[in-house]
């Protein structure tokens, strides 16, 4: 077990993602109860996580002294480095150069933490992100890695397996991060690597347990994977204690409302309501065609519809919500400025406090394909687990201008056909996301010895870890003209395909 001190950074959970892909579990404590998880868990290994603030500064964040005298191995990050330093008898100032994104550290020594991954005299790529710098080691530290700005980029006390870095392994930018953070775990910390998701589906069955009790929970069911696997696994540790709300908003895939309803009520027996209101939905996206009134008339909608039903069926105390890690974070950016609403995502937030009631979110940990792993776990089926992310606001954003029931049906039907040949080539998991998108615009065509006058219907595909950036995938053109003709074929109200070659930035995956 790795105990990890959180001091507040960003990308905390990418260290415990980084764990957990060792096979190692982990448990993510802020610094200010790590005293009392420490004396608790008796973990093999401590990382200190990087933060926001400075240790130069009275009251800054601190580590427990009680985990340097356990002769336990400690890996501090960043800040965490820093307040290892400090604690230990060195110094750290502020203000020297500031140092942010790509940097590269050079080795000066052999280390456990280096072992089969970096050599002394070469140079590698490493991800910086800080103000302050180690300017003075304490006794026992030796530096092993130097960059530009950051003397003390690495530090290392072998004799007391203590470990620090100035830049940040967990985060791909920093290539050999996480081999690093594998031999801190494994080799240094000793830790066996056999940690699974069976184990994670359990621990979390059993905390849900003890937060809801006796309790009755609704969760809002979307049609995505996320919310499902939330279902699922609340439903297998309270069994009928849980309803689940679909709220089918009419905006959905082709016949995707009767498969998750036959999913949870066939397969799962999982008391479900199926809530069916296109016609609520389309009725006020009727004249709306501006992207963030589409978002807000939706998300809105959805609250007060989900609300209405939860009244009905009455007495929940808890509302579950598949909530993912990169929700979490969704908004702030990376290096913490402030940052700006590209999109108003649709998600049921602004729920619990209208309804008065607690979350149980017991994905918030994960990131997507950590999800699909446990839905696999909880035996959903593979073709359900594997889907591509839908949107909250479905096809409404992928038809820009206005929406209307004609138009939604047109483009079901083209979507339906892009995704069976994108199946059918065996490029499905390839792809981070594909779908089809309904172009507001006619254009003229010829068919058979007619003029045709219709819409443009856009293909899009993209390759992407987080969603947070994509590139456009790369198909073979003959593919895509394959699908152009089928598309215009067989969907009445096409008669032009085009395909977005757009990454992210500077487009988004969406196209409103
Ligand atoms: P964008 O278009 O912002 O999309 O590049 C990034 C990822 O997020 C999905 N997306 C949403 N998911 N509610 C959701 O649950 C939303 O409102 C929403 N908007 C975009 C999008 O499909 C992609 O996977």
């Amino acid at each position: 077990k790795i105990l990890i001190v959180d001091f507040g950074s960003q990308v905390t959970q990418l260290i415990a993602r980084r764990v957990r892909e060792e096979g190692v579990y982990s448990e993510i404590v802020p610094f200010q109860s790590a005293e009392k998880a420490f004396r608790e868990m008796r973990p093999k290994g401590v990382i200190l996580s990087g933060g926001p603030a400075s240790v130069t500064e009275m009251e800054s964040p601190r580590a427990p002294q009680a985990i340097f005298e356990a002769g336990v191995p400690v890996f501090g990050i960043c800040y965490g480095e820093q307040a290892m330093a400090a604690q230990l008898g060195g110094q750290v100032e502020g203000g020297h150069h500031r140092e942010f994104g790509r940097a590269e550290v050079e080795v000066l020594e052999e280390t456990p933490l280096f072992q089969d991954v970096w050599r002394v005299g070469e140079r590698y790529p490493v991800w910086m992100s800080h103000g302050d710098r180690v300017t003075k080691l304490p006794d026992g530290f030796k530096v092993v890695a130097v960059s530009d700005n950051a003397p003390f980029a690495a530090v290392a006390d072998v004799k007391r397996n203590f470990y620090g870095v100035q830049f940040h392994p967990e985060v791909i930018h920093t290539p050999n991060g996480a081999a690093l953070i594998r031999n801190f775990v494994r080799k240094i910390a000793g830790c066996g690597g056999d940690w699974t998701m069976k184990a994670f589906r359990d621990e979390a069955i059993e905390r849900i347990r003890a937060q809801v009790g006796q309790s009755r929970v609704i969760c809002g069911l979307s049609g995505g994977v996320d919310s499902a696997v939330a279902a699922v696994l609340i439903h297998e540790a309270i069994g009928d204690q849980l309803t689940c709300v679909f709220v089918d908003h009419g905006l959905l895939r082709m016949a995707e409302a009767k498969k998750v309803v036959a999913l949870f009520r066939d397969s799962y027996n999982i008391p479900l309501v199926h809530v069916d209101a296109e016609e609520t939905f389309l009725g006020a996206l009727a004249g709306v065609s501006d992207p963030e009134v589409k978002r807000k008339t939706i998300g809105r909608l959805f609250i007060e519809v989900f609300e209405a039903e939860a009244k009905k069926i009455g007495g929940a105390e808890f509302l579950a919500q598949g909530t993912l890690y990169p929700d979490v974070i969704e908004s702030v950016s990376f290096t913490g400025g402030p940052s700006v609403t590209i999109k108003s995502h649709h998600n049921v937030g602004g729920l619990p406090e209208r309804m008065n009631m607690k979350l149980v979110e017991p994905l918030r940990e994960l990131f997507k394909d950590e999800v699909r792993a446990l839905g696999r776990e909880l035996g959903l089926p593979e073709a359900f687990v594997g889907r591509h992310p839908f949107p909250g606001p479905g096809l409404a954003i992928r038809i820009p201008g206005e929406v209307t029931k004609e138009k939604c049906d047109i483009l079901r039907l083209a979507d339906e056909i892009y995704l069976e040949e994108i199946r059918r080539a065996g490029l499905y998991d390839d792809i981070w996301q594909a779908f089809a998108v309904l172009l507001p615009v006619r254009t003229v065509g010829v068919m058979g010895d007619g003029r045709t006058y219709d819409y443009v219907c856009g293909l899009r595909a993209v390759t992407s870890v987080d969603g947070m950036t994509a590139d456009f995938y790369p198909f073979d053109m003959r593919f895509v003209g394959h699908v152009a003709t089928r598309i215009i074929n067989e969907v009445r109200g096409i008669n032009r395909v085009v395909y977005d070659v757009t990454s992210k930035p500077p487009g988004t995956i969406e196209w409103e």
